[in-house]
Formats: C-alpha cells, sequence, structure tokens
C-alpha cells in the first residue's frame, strides 16, 4: 500500500506582499523551503481565535485538547464530532488570515469511508481548510483517502493523547525501537501527502532526525528547537489552565489572575450595591 506518489506542493507567492492573503497548506508547505518558521496555536473560540489571527499566528489547530482546556475533562477521549465542528465553526468564524486545521475526534476516523464523510463535515458545515488525524501506518488508508480525495490532512505522531491511555503521558521514542517507528511514520505520511506532521512529545534529537528525513514540515509541541514549527495550546501560554503546566510549556501571560481579579471585583461591587452606577443606568 502507499503508493500514492508524494503529492507536490508549488510554492504560491502573493502578488502584494503588504496584503495578507489567507494562508493555504500550499503556503505552509512552502515556508519549511523558505526557512519560515512557523507558529501555531491550538484554540477553540471566536475571540481568541480572531486574536490569535491578528497577532500573525500562520496556522490555528481546533485541538480535541478542547476536552481538557474546556470541558475540564482528564484526557481527550470525551470530544465527538458535533464537539469539534461547533468549536471549529466559531474559530473559522473569527480567522481571516491562519490556516484552520480541525482535530479529527476519536472514533471519528475508524475507516477510509467514515474519516472521508467526517472530513467533508468539518470542510462544509465548520469552514475548516485542513484537517489533522494522529498515527502513522494505522491510519494510511485514511490518509490516502483523504488526500486522494482532495482534502488537506496534517498528521500527528509521537505522543497520541486519542490512543494513550490514563497516566500514559511521557515522551515517545526514546527507546530506538520506538524512534524508529516514529521515524518511519514520519516517512509514510510525508510520502502519502500531508502538509506537514505534529511531532508531540519526542526527543529533540528524534525529531531534528524526522524534520530532515521529509519534505514536508513538522511542527513540535515537545519536540525541541528543530522542528519547522512550533504549536501550543493557547490556553497554556495565557496561563490559564490551572495545575501543573507540562515542561514544554511557556506562559506567556498570567491571565488567570486577571480573570479573577474581575470577577471578584464584580462580586465585591454588587453586593456592595456599587454597581451600576448612575452613568451605567437607563
Ligand atoms: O489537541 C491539540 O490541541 C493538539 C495540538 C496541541 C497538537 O493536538
Amino acid at each position: 500500500m502507499a503508493n500514492a506518489s508524494r503529492i507536490s506542493f508549488p510554492v504560491q507567492r502573493f502578488p502584494f506582499p503588504d496584503k495578507k492573503m489567507k494562508n493555504t497548506p500550499q503556503i505552509i508547505y512552502s515556508k519549511k523551503q523558505a526557512g519560515e518558521p512557523i507558529v501555531s496555536l491550538s484554540l477553540y473560540d471566536y475571540p481568541t481565535a480572531r486574536l490569535a489571527d491578528e497577532a500573525g499566528v500562520d496556522l490555528v489547530m481546533v485541538g480535541d485538547s478542547v476536552g481538557m482546556a474546556l470541558f475540564g475533562h482528564e484526557n481527550t477521549l470525551g470530544m465527538t464530532m458535533e464537539h469539534m465542528l461547533y468549536h471549529t465553526a466559531a474559530v473559522a468564524k473569527a480567522v481571516k488570515h491562519a490556516l484552520v486545521v480541525a482535530d479529527m475526534p476519536v472514533h471519528s476516523y475508524h475507516d477510509p469511508d467514515l474519516a472521508l464523510l467526517n472530513a467533508q463535515r468539518f470542510l462544509r458545515e465548520a469552514g475548516a481548510d485542513a484537517v489533522k488525524l494522529e498515527g502513522g501506518a494505522k491510519v494510511q488508508l485514511q490518509v490516502q483517502k483523504l488526500v486522494t480525495e482532495g482534502i488537506s490532512v496534517m498528521g500527528h505522531i509521537g505522543m497520541l493523547p486519542q490512543s494513550v491511555g490514563e497516566g500514559k503521558y511521557r515522551v515517545y521514542g526514546k527507546d530506538p525501537e520506538e524512534a524508529e517507528m516514529i521515524l518511519e511514520d514520519a516517512k509514510l505520511l510525508d510520502r502519502m501527502g500531508v502538509f506537514s506532521i505534529v511531532l508531540e512529545c519526542v526527543p529533540a534529537k528524534l525529531a531534528a532526525e524526522i524534520t530532515k528525513a521529509v519534505q514536508c514540515p513538522t511542527i513540535g509541541i515537545g519536540a525541541g528547537v528543530a522542528t519547522d514549527g512550533q504549536v501550543l495550546v493557547f490556553q497554556d501560554i495565557l496561563g490559564i489552565r490551572s495545575g501543573v503546566s507540562p515542561r514544554f510549556v511557556r506562559r506567556y501571560a498570567k491571565i488567570e489572575e486577571t480573570i479573577k481579579k474581575a470577577a471578584v471585583d464584580f462580586c465585591r461591587d454588587v453586593r456592595a450595591k456599587n454597581f451600576p452606577s448612575k452613568k451605567e443606568s437607563f
């Protein structure tokens, strides 16, 4: 299998460089050849998507990590097509420039026909530009089907949150056999025509090796600095998620404190009858 000949992505140049155009999978792909790091955030709603887009993020993923970040679940396994369509539609509506990649939830791509049906729903009903699915050789028939049908696919290897049972969040590819499997998965996905691959929680050395071995860009999360791009969950860099952050997260803000203070201040004002004022009333 996997005879699908490598899809080539011609470099696209926008004729008016001052005007930002909507990113396409081809543009993201060409950033590797141009040596331009790809910036990506995983996010789930209209306001954060609008802000990330305005900030110049290249690609937004509507990750099934929404299950943990917004629903408070332990893992991503509770997410359904309906959840993911709902969040993808909100993000797609907000975004003008970034590429929108919808994460296909667990059980939504069991077989190639189901994968196609659900990927088409993301594009048609929610306005996504591409879909992401987890796995390498295990999902090759699904990837082949989607690519053949003209759907842009992002791969995801290394740690696969939909496959790890409780408590198995760890670095993948430390032992040589596992590293070899991950490398082979990357090469397979690349040959099959994915436009990029997420490498999650793999040693930096392995991520560098994979990045050299494949033509498509790699986007790392907990995969060191040598990947072609980086992705983090927006909530994590904003400092919204409670609890201990994984080692690969860098917090750029402490929004949780700001949000809590606003709520505390509102409670105080309402209870003290300091809100609303005359100016805030009709
Ligand atoms: O679910 C998610 O947010 C993801 C990205 C972080 C890669 O899969």
